[in-house]
C-alpha cells in the first residue's frame, strides 16, 4: 500500500519534471498532452488515490486538485507554441499594454471634494473613526440618554470606561483639556461631525477655524443604498460674524464646482441638536436643470428637480462651549453629508446599489 507521503514524492517530482521541461522550451501542446492528457503525467499519479487508505483519501484529493490547477496554470503562461518556431523578435512591433490601476472612485470623489474647499480656505483633518462618545454625541448637544441620539445607529465598542470619577469637572473648560474626563462609552463613528469639537480644542479654541473633514462612518444599515461603512465629509466655519449667507454661500461655491456651472444649493429647515437653526441641503438637478421637466415629462433621475444630499446649520452655542469657544463673541456653519451619495449624483450614474463600490468588482470599478 502507498501513503501520503509517496504521493507527495511523485507531486514533487512532475513539478520539477515540469519546470525543466518549460525550460527547454517544450511547447505549450506538447506539455499539455504529457501532463494533462489521458495517459499523462497527472493521471498517472491520481490512479495512486485508490491504493491510499481511506482516512488519507480527503488530504490526498485536495494534493491533487492543487497540483492540476498549478500544471494548467503553468502550462498556461508558456508562450512559445509549436507553430512558433521563428527565431527571431520583431524589436519594433508593438509592445503589450500592461494593465495600470486607479483610485478608486470614492478616494477620487474625495481628493476632488478636498481640492475644491482647499481652494477657499478649508484646511482637510481627519479624527479617529473609532471615538469617544463624547466627540460623537454629548459634546454635540445630546447627552446621554437623548433621543436625538436614534437617529444614528450606533455601533458600540466595548472599552473600559477609563473616567476618572475623582477630578470635578469643570463646565467652563472644554473637556478635552482634560483627558481623564473623557472616559464612557467608545463608539465606530456614525457622523463625521466627532470632528468638530475636535477641531476646536486642536485649535486652541481660537478662531478662524475652517474645516474640511473626511472619514469613515459606520452605521449599523445595510441596503440597497446604505452600506454600514460609508464616507461623510464635514465642513465648520467659525468665526465673528459668520451667518447663514456664508453657509448659503459656501454651498452654492461647491455645487459649482463638483456638479457643474448653474447647479444651486438650496436649504430647507430641519432638526439636528448640534445646529440652530438647522437645515437639509439639496442640490439642483443637473439633468433637468432643477425644473423637475424633460420635454415636459418628469424627470426621472430627481423628480422634483432637487436632490438632498445632507444636514447643515449653524453651530449650536452648546456645541462651541463644549470646544472651548464664548458663543457669545463667534458663530458658526456646519455641514455634513455622504460622498459616496455625492458622487453617484454628479456623474448621472444612477447606481441603484451602492454597495457594489465595495464588492471589489473589476468590471464595475473599471468604469470609472
Ligand atoms: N452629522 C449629520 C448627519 O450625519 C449631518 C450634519 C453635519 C448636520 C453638520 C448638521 C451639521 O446626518
Amino acid at each position: 500500500m502507498s501513503t501520503i507521503i509517496d504521493l507527495q514524492t511523485k507531486i514533487r517530482k512532475i513539478q520539477t519534471q515540469l519546470a525543466t521541461d518549460i525550460d527547454n522550451l517544450a511547447s505549450q501542446q506538447e506539455l499539455t498532452i504529457s501532463y494533462l492528457g489521458k495517459k499523462g503525467l497527472f493521471n498517472q499519479v491520481a490512479q495512486m488515490l485508490r491504493e491510499l487508505p481511506n482516512e488519507e483519501k480527503k488530504t490526498a484529493g485536495q494534493l491533487l486538485n492543487q497540483l492540476k490547477e498549478e500544471l494548467s496554470a503553468k502550462i498556461a503562461t508558456v508562450t512559445i507554441s509549436e507553430s512558433d518556431n521563428q527565431s527571431w523578435i520583431d524589436l519594433s512591433a508593438p509592445g503589450i499594454q500592461p494593465k495600470v490601476g486607479h483610485m478608486h472612485p470614492i478616494s477620487q470623489a474625495m481628493r476632488d471634494i478636498t481640492h475644491i474647499f482647499e481652494q477657499i480656505g478649508f484646511t482637510r483633518v481627519r479624527y479617529p473613526e473609532v471615538d469617544w462618545d463624547w466627540y460623537v454625541f454629548e459634546s454635540l448637544n445630546m447627552p446621554p440618554d437623548h433621543p436625538a441620539r436614534d437617529e444614528w445607529e450606533t455601533f458600540f465598542v466595548d472599552a473600559p470606561d477609563t473616567t476618572d470619577k475623582n477630578v470635578a469637572y469643570d463646565a467652563s473648560e472644554p473637556r478635552g483639556r482634560h483627558p481623564s474626563l473623557i472616559g464612557g462609552k467608545m463608539v465606530m463613528t456614525t457622523h463625521t461631525s466627532n470632528g468638530q469639537v475636535r477641531e476646536m480644542e486642536r485649535l486652541n479654541s481660537t478662531p478662524p477655524i475652517r474645516m474640511i473633514n473626511i472619514g469613515r462612518c459606520y452605521r449599523r444599515q445595510q441596503d440597497a443604498t446604505h452600506t454600514q461603512m460609508f464616507h461623510q465629509f464635514e465642513g465648520l466655519v467659525v468665526d465673528e460674524g459668520i451667518n447663514i449667507q456664508h453657509l448659503k454661500g459656501t454651498l452654492d461655491y461647491f455645487a459649482e464646482q463638483f456638479y457643474g456651472p448653474g447647479t444651486k444649493s438650496r436649504i430647507r429647515p430641519f432638526h439636528f441638536q448640534f445646529t440652530e437653526p438647522s437645515f437639509e441641503v439639496d442640490f439642483s438637478c443637473h439633468i433637468c436643470g432643477g425644473t423637475g421637466l424633460i420635454d415636459g415629462n418628469r424627470c426621472k433621475f430627481c423628480k422634483s428637480g432637487w436632490h438632498e444630499v445632507g444636514g447643515a446649520g449653524m453651530v449650536h452655542p452648546n456645541v462651541l462651549k463644549a470646544g472651548g469657544i464664548d458663543p457669545e463673541i463667534y458663530t458658526g456653519f456646519a455641514f455634513g453629508w455622504g460622498v459616496e451619495r455625492t458622487y453617484t449624483l454628479k456623474e448621472g450614474l444612477n447606481i441603484d446599489d451602492i454597495r457594489l463600490f465595495y464588492s471589489g468588482d473589476l468590471r464595475f470599478l473599471e468604469q470609472f
